[in-house]
């Protein structure tokens, strides 16, 4: 049986933002370059971090100043406990995480020199996230301003977050790992929020976009096109109020009806773009949340996203609201 975990330190106040979602021990190795298949290669001692999408997203907007609640589950083990512990000590809401059912998710992660990464999760705990935790968690999801989702729990559990979606409250959600997504999920969306690499796989483009097995187009004949602009317009065209399609060094591209804009990043030197993804989103959601245009929420978020690339890790490398580089002008 699954028990809550106990309750943060800003618990009670209404919450700005609830991210429903993952918790994972990211197990590192830096390399020096990453193995293709077949292929064995020597890298650096382990590292254990807390990570997890979801927990990075928590974690993110509570560093940054947002009141910050997550719905999550984890093993009733030292893996879900160091989670805990790190959602704590950026003064998440935990009072929805769960705890039990399975080992605590894992991420096996190679970073290679220039700052990329290659992942692998066992799901764990978080593939036991199940529809009614979403149903027990109705009054946080009743005082949440934005909800955040990622795919790394199940589908079934992120349908329903956007069933039960309050009205007037915003639904951001990020594919990732990438994945088909039904229609009236992606009614709700706005943004979704996703990278090359996942606008291409929803686009129809396959893994790596080499045209490999993927979930497949979702509007016939809507293939990627030649550049982020055709993206974010065969991304609308799915049914998602707006886009946002973030594109690493280069900044962002926000769209929706009224059309797009790119949102140039800040430039830093790039250690370590783990978890990078889900500080921008964090950030994008949360100042959205505060009733930001979309625009200018992300002008924000890529200096978030920026910030957290100088750092290694995942969580220990996302800033404080002091620790942003400045605006690109
Ligand atoms: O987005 C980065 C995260 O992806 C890592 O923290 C890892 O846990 C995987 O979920």
């Amino acid at each position: 049986m699954s028990e809550a975990a106990g309750t943060g330190e800003r618990a009670g106040h209404g919450t700005e933002l609830l991210v429903v979602g993952s918790a994972n021990a990211d197990l590192v190795v830096a390399v020096d370059r990453r193995p293709g298949p077949g292929e064995t290669v020597l890298g650096s001692d382990l590292v254990v971090h807390p990570g997890g999408k979801g927990a990075n997203q928590a974690v993110a907007a509570a560093r940054l100043g947002a009141r910050t609640a997550l719905l999550a589950r984890v093993g009733d083990d030292a893996h879900g406990r160091l989670l805990l512990e790190s959602q704590r000590a950026a003064g998440v809401d935990t009072s929805a995480v769960l705890t039990g059912g399975a080992p605590t998710g894992v991420a096996l992660i190679t970073v290679d020199p220039s700052g990329d990464n290659s992942i692998v999760v066992s799901p764990g705990a978080n593939a036991r996230l199940r529809p009614a935790d979403v149903r027990a968690a109705g009054g946080l999801l009743a005082r949440a301003r934005v909800v955040s989702v990622q795919l790394e729990i199940p589908p079934e559990t992120v349908a329903e977050v956007a069933r039960a979606l309050p009205a007037g409250t915003r639904l951001v959600l990020n594919p990732s790992p990438p994945a088909a997504l039904p229609p009236d999920v992606l009614a709700v969306c706005d943004p979704l929020v996703l990278n090359e690499h996942e606008a291409r796989v929803l686009l129809g483009g396959g893994v790596g976009g080499s045209g490999g097995p993927g979930p497949g187009p979702q509007v016939p004949g809507s293939g990627p096109g030649p550049g982020p602009e055709d993206w974010a317009r065969g991304l609308l065209a799915l049914g998602p109020r707006s886009v946002v399609v973030t594109l690493g060094a280069a900044g962002a591209l926000v769209a929706g009806p009224a059309g797009g804009e790119r949102v140039p990043s800040p430039r830093v030197r790039a250690v370590d773009t783990t978890g990078a993804g889900d500080a921008f989103t964090a950030a994008l959601a949360w100042r959205l949340g505060l009733g930001e245009d979309l625009a200018t929420a992300a002008r924000f978020a890529v200096r978030v996203g920026a910030a957290a690339v100088t750092r290694p890790g995942a969580q220990q490398s996302f800033p404080t609201a002091d620790e942003l580089p400045p605006a690109t002008p």
